[in-house]
């Protein structure tokens, strides 16, 4: 497909918003105006798709908004959306504005709708994948993590501060909630001494004696001083709160739970985030100038890939199994090893 066929084009920002959002909302309104195409932006998501909130958009519209969290065109999640006749009326919709496709900026559930939609719409979709979770395959990086593991490391940094100072275990929950990236990536960049993370849970669930086993072990080899345990929302029943009640009534350790959730996503988006956003909008429309259709825009090994859209949600990034090992067996061993068998 050349430029000649698509002259407008439809955004919309879909899910848990995530920091960068409005940078990659930039991007697409100056790539397609650089190329000479139309925008129309809907607010909030498929609802707003659903609900004809259409808004042209245009270059003085997204000037100076890269550096905010959030999404000016607003994000929400749709349950009726799934339904077929919704996608039919969002083709009808869509239609009405004469629009040639859609780029959505959002996580693998609005992935979802968007394939969704293609099967009910002649247009194009593209997806831009915008989610603090990293759960996405095909690109290394979401827009979006960045800057939340930069905020749950910042909150950790913190809470070592005064765990240190009073010789406590705490447990910090962050998002992700079927997926460690966040918590791997705060935990390693924070020197975290334990995770329970989703991808762990599932392989082997962790049990409270063996929690404390290994607060007791870190503790023998480290002498006074704290012990900071990251914990992914849901991977644990009653979460960081009862955890941490758990431990202090019925193994009589001093313990704090501290919930960080929606913190995550706000405040100023990484400049990681901000220039994968950047790069990633124009790669969207660009893709969309050269034929390709049901794809994410992403970047792969430093290289621009389109991926199909529904290997976005159906293959899985995995955790990166060096981080883990360094954390489990270097970092914060269970066993004893060969450096503190000398200390014995
Ligand atoms: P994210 O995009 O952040 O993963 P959600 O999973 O909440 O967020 O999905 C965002 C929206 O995408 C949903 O509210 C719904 O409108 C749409 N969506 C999700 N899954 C599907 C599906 N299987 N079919 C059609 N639409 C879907
Ligand atoms: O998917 C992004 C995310 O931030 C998850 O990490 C989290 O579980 C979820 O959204 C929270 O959703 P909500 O904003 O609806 O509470």
């Amino acid at each position: 497909m050349s430029s000649q066929t698509i002259k407008r084009i439809g955004v919309l920002t879909s899910g848990g918003d995530a920091p960068g959002m409005n940078a990659a909302l930039r991007a697409v309104v100056l790539a397609a105006d650089h190329y000479g195409i139309e925008t129309i932006a809907f607010r909030h998501g498929y609802k707003g798709l659903l609900e004809n909130d259409a808004v042209p958009i245009v270059a003085k519209d997204v000037l100076h908004i890269l550096q905010y969290s959030g999404t000016i065109i607003k994000s929400a999640r749709c349950q009726r959306f799934k339904e077929v006749d919704a996608a039919k009326e969002a083709a009808a919709n869509l239609d009405s504005h004469a629009i040639d496709a859609l780029v959505v900026i959002g996580g693998d559930g609005s992935f979802r709708g968007a394939d969704h939609l293609a099967n009910h719409w002649q247009g194009k979709v593209i997806g831009v994948p915008g989610t603090i979770d990293n759960d996405l395959y095909g690109t290394d990086m979401t827009i979006g993590y960045a800057t939340a593991v930069n905020i749950a490391m910042d909150a950790l940094d913190k809470i070592r501060d005064t765990a240190d100072a009073m010789d406590r275990v705490f447990i910090v929950e962050v998002m992700g909630r079927d997926a460690g990236f966040i918590g791997l990536g705060s935990a390693m960049a924070a020197g975290a001494e334990r995770m329970i993370l989703p991808e762990l849970q599932k392989e082997k669930p962790l049990t409270v004696a063996a929690l404390v086993k290994h607060i007791q072990r870190v503790q023998e080899i480290r002498g006074e001083g704290s012990y900071v345990m990251v914990l992914s929302e849901h991977q644990w029943p009653g979460g960081a709160v009862s955890l941490a009640e758990q431990l202090e009534a019925e193994h009589h350790l001093p313990c704090r739970p501290c919930l960080l959730g929606h913190i995550q996503r706000g405040g100023a988006p990484a400049p990681a985030d901000r220039i994968l956003a950047s790069e990633l909008g124009v790669h969207a429309v660009e893709l969309l100038l050269a034929g390709e259709h049901r794809v994410m825009a992403g970047k792969r090994a430093n290289e621009r890939v389109a991926v199909p859209l529904t290997d976005t949600w159906q293959k899985k990034n995995p955790l990166d199994q060096n981080l883990l090992r360094i954390q489990h067996e270097i970092f914060n061993p269970v066993k004893k090893n060969r450096r503190t068998k000398t200390d014995n």
